[in-house]
């Protein structure tokens, strides 16, 4: 049996003749920059992160680059975030100007809220809580960290589309909330997407402008800004994709469950904690054995991929520019035991028994 690490044709299949359906109908309407469709997909999304606004930009990268800019974020200020994360955590932190700090984070991937507050120094402006794996962080205990600093919180919420943490979405917990809609998402569209969402008015209002060059109005601009909007045709497949996103979600905790149960004896499982209601982008398990397992996998037909390989403070842009950074202890532990086995909706049950019984032959060898 063959179990490829993702099939994005397959997530199509079902949606197909509905999705070309809407694409013909933007071509038709000639609404190619915003309208409808983005403002539909707008206020659906910010529905599901329980947020009062969402505001639809190019891509994940740009929705972090625009909430560090909304703050204010610039030259002289330091962002604390993750090392495990992808290299967009931190590289908006640049791009916008400030010092990457990074903090180290715990067994569940996410950022620890004490090594945080050993990294705030008077130039700390914000912290980028990253939901890695789509398992929500500790977003109380860092908001309050944030509170007595008087630092913003961003979640790079960008792995992490209906996640909860204490029953509130992820994307609402912080000053802004940066999605991701990358056809590798939980939440795909047919090419880049991003979100960026908040509570808060004037941000939102901020983000407006911020997404198309600083416009105020048709003729006016109140400030640089970049050009990076929701594509209309993506949107219009988002909003036909969006509605198996709860099912999908579920799909893909009950194919977690498994996992956990059947391989929680031989290594670390990504389990939920008690606040925590995780979508599982990836499901990571942390074993001393990870190349023999995964080389093991491979000659069975099971495709794996490590996330990621290189932490980002030992990667070249990193490294080439800061000084090195040696007391991520965790993090440098993890790279070495991580292993991320497919978790995707489409993957049948005899695939996933397929996975259980390999992973199992494996340790029981
Ligand atoms: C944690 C995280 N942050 C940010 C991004 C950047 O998103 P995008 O690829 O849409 O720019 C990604 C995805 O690639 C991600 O996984």
């Amino acid at each position: 049996m063959k179990v490829p690490y993702i099939n994005l044709g397959l997530q199509y299949q079902k949606d197909k003749s509905e999705i070309l359906k809407k694409v013909e109908s933007v071509i038709d309407s000639g609404m190619f920059i915003l309208g409808d469709e983005v403002s539909q997909f707008e206020q659906t999304f910010a529905k599901i992160c329980d947020a009062k606004y969402a505001v639809g930009v190019a891509n994940g990268t740009d929705a972090l680059v625009l909430a560090l800019k909304s703050v204010g974020v610039g030259a002289g200020d330091e962002v604390i975030t993750a090392a495990n994360s992808y290299l967009a955590s931190a590289s908006s932190i640049a791009l916008a100007g400030a010092k990457i700090v990074f903090a180290d984070v715990r067994d569940d991937f996410n950022l620890d809220p004490e090594s945080i507050k050993a990294k705030i120094t008077d130039k700390t402006k914000a912290i980028i809580a990253v939901h890695l794996t789509g398992r929500p962080a500790e977003m109380d205990t860092i908001n309050e960290i944030a509170c007595q600093h008087g630092i913003y919180v961003i979640e790079d919420s960008a792995q992490a589309v209906g996640a909860k943490y204490k029953g509130k979405g992820t994307g609402s917990w912080g000053m802004l909330g940066c999605f991701s809609l990358h056809p590798l998402k939980n939440l795909a569209a047919a090419g880049d997407a991003g979100m960026v969402t908040t509570n808060d008015e004037k941000t939102y209002q901020w983000l407006l402008k911020a997404r198309t060059h600083g416009h105020k109005n048709r003729d006016e601009c109140e400030f640089w800004s970049m050009n990076s909007r929701l594509d209309a045709l993506q949107a219009a497949i988002l909003n036909v994709k969006v509605k198996r996103l709860a099912e999908q979600t579920e799909r893909r905790r009950a194919i977690a469950a498994k996992y956990h149960e059947a391989f929680r004896d031989f290594v670390t499982v990504p389990e939920d904690g008690e606040n925590e209601y995780s979508v599982f982008h990836t499901y990571i398990i942390q074993t001393d054995r990870r190349d023999e397992l995964q080389a093991f996998l491979k000659e069975k037909g099971i495709d794996s991929k490590i996330h990621y390989p290189i932490a980002i403070h030992q990667q070249e842009a990193f490294t080439s520019k800061n000084q090195p950074v040696t007391d991520l202890k965790k993090t440098d532990e993890q790279v070495k035991r991580i292993l991320t086995l497919p978790v995707y909706p489409e993957l049948t049950d005899e695939q996933v028994d397929y996975v259980i019984q390999q992973v199992k032959a494996f340790f029981a060898a």
